[in-house]
């Protein structure tokens, strides 16, 4: 249970009420029954306009800005309820009774111990690496730690062991560059379906994958400050956990209810790049872990979830409220895409930044002077991208605009911003991964073939 933060509530539902009165004339959403396939539609490049498949998880209502997780407003989600709650929402379809929720947290808990992944993780240079592409060797550690797949077959068997000595390995020629041993076994064989409906291709996985996503980017964010991970505590709320495991001391209400404002508002998005990349993977029946693997590497992108992070680079390169006219016009002139506004399906002000922004200025005035400033920079940065695009092209700020100096409040550094919108969003990905397999088609979209042909093969001497 979080604790009383009204003034919180407050905030979201003043946002709430601005963006029912600015889009009360936008069209209304569409009450649609099941698809026939195939279906018509007009495809862009990029697939923009594809329907790959029907969900019942969440809805982005461009041109109102609206978000809907379940048939729940994103406010009302975001002003009565937790992470945890929404989390299972999205999984699950409901909201979860007490018993229910009571079971989630207990097992979140649970998850969120990742000794064996930690151990792993830790003996790469995580802090030398992209705190990103860390995340994601982290997630494969962690399927190797849950899956019995992973372990039985990634281990050699005593009888199966061809050897870990050099000169007893079977190969054909010598390693090339190979001054060490190569360990190689016989992976014992079994049954690939069974494997994987057991160990990381089910709601078990989807929990795992939450919980220690989170426990990973806090390791990460300790590691990368040179000190060592710290157990979650069973005693705290998911958003709370993750600040203590990032910090190691616990957050004051107000921090905790931020950050679980933060993971409600990024855990699903539609068919954005990174939850269309999971599915992609997802549907070649390969398995979660892997699936939200690829997630991860497709929200590190700057056009992605990478963004929030450019945002306070492009604050810093501004430097002040006062220089954002010059850098606008340098931008204009430039043709240059401005971090954390734009998006291709919001053509109104993304909700999420709507409640974002309000907590970015939040007691604003009690934080440090370089953290006030950024502030003050991206103030006036939306007021003259929105005097400059806005009507015209439907420029907005986006979630990324203002949700890095929410973190840099909780004391954050950028590079863990990306990391932990993934901590959130992972709750989507799995959730679409598990209602996208139940109707599974792998995907195959096509490329159309514009290159020559009838061409002939000339010798490397010759060309
Ligand atoms: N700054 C300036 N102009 C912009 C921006 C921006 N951020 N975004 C779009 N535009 C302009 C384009 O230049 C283009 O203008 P034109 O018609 O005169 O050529 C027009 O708006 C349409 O832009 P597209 O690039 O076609 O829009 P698209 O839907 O493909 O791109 C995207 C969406 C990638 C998010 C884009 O707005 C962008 O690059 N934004 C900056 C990066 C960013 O913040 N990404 C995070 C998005 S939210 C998320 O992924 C979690």
């Amino acid at each position: 249970m979080l604790a009383q933060t009204p003034e919180i509530t407050e905030i979201i539902l003043a946002a709430a009420e601005k963006a029912r009165q600015e889009t009360r004339d936008a069209p209304d959403h569409p009450r649609l029954s099941r698809l026939r396939w195939p279906q018509e539609c007009t495809i862009g490049p990029g697939l923009e306009g594809a329907i790959a498949c029907e969900t019942k998880i969440g809805y982005v209502n461009g041109a109102k800005g609206w978000l809907v997780y379940r048939g729940y407003d994103i406010f009302e989600l975001c002003a009565y309820s937790t992470f945890e709650e929404v989390s299972y929402l999205l999984l699950h379809g409901d909201l979860p009774s007490v018993d229910e929720l009571a079971e989630y947290k207990r097992k979140l808990t649970r998850y969120q111990h990742l000794n064996q992944t930690l151990r792993l993780l830790v003996s790469f240079p995580v802090e030398e690496m992209n705190a990103m592409g860390a995340l994601r060797m982290g997630t494969i550690f962690m399927r190797q730690e849950f899956t019995t797949m992973d372990r039985e077959g990634g281990r050699p068997a005593v009888d199966d062991a061809i050897g870990a000595d050099e000169d007893s390995i079977a190969m054909e020629t010598k390693p090339f560059g190979e001054e060490h041993a190569i360990y190689e076994f016989k992976a014992r064989r079994r049954s690939r379906r069974k494997s994987a409906a057991m160990d990381a291709s089910g709601m078990e996985a989807c929990y795992h994958l939450i919980a220690g996503v989170a426990t990973i980017t806090a390791a990460i964010a300790r590691v990368r400050r040179g000190l060592l991970p710290i157990e979650p505590d069973p005693e705290l709320s998911f958003a709370a956990n993750l600040y203590y495991m990032i910090h190691g001391r616990r957050p004051t209400p107000f921090q905790e209810r931020i950050l679980d404002i933060c993971l409600i508002l990024h855990a699903d998005h539609g068919m954005n790049a990174s939850t269309f990349a999971a599915l992609v993977v997802a549907s070649t029946l390969s398995d979660f872990y892997l699936s939200i693997g690829s997630g991860i590497a497709a929200l590190s992108g700057p056009l992605h979830g990478g963004a929030n992070e450019q945002v306070i680079n492009t604050l810093r390169e501004i430097g002040s409220s006062a220089g954002v006219s010059n850098w606008m016009h340098m931008a204009m002139v430039k043709k240059k895409k401005i971090s954390g506004f734009g998006h291709r399906v919001y053509k109104a002000y993304d909700p999420r930044a709507r409640v974002l922004g309000p907590l970015a200025a939040y007691g604003i005035e009690r934080s440090t002077p370089e953290i006030i400033n950024l502030f003050d920079t991206a103030r006036e940065l939306e007021k003259q991208v929105l005097r400059s695009f806005g009507t015209e092209k439907k420029i907005f700020p986006n979630v990324d605009f203002y949700s890095g100096i929410v973190y840099s409040r909780l004391g954050i550094s950028p590079a863990l911003f990306t990391p932990l919108f993934a901590v959130s969003r992972v709750a989507g990905w799995t959730a679409r991964v598990l209602e996208y397999l139940h109707h599974n088609r792998i995907f195959r979209p096509r490329a159309m073939y514009v290159g020559e042909f009838d061409r002939h093969y000339v010798p490397v001497d010759q060309r």
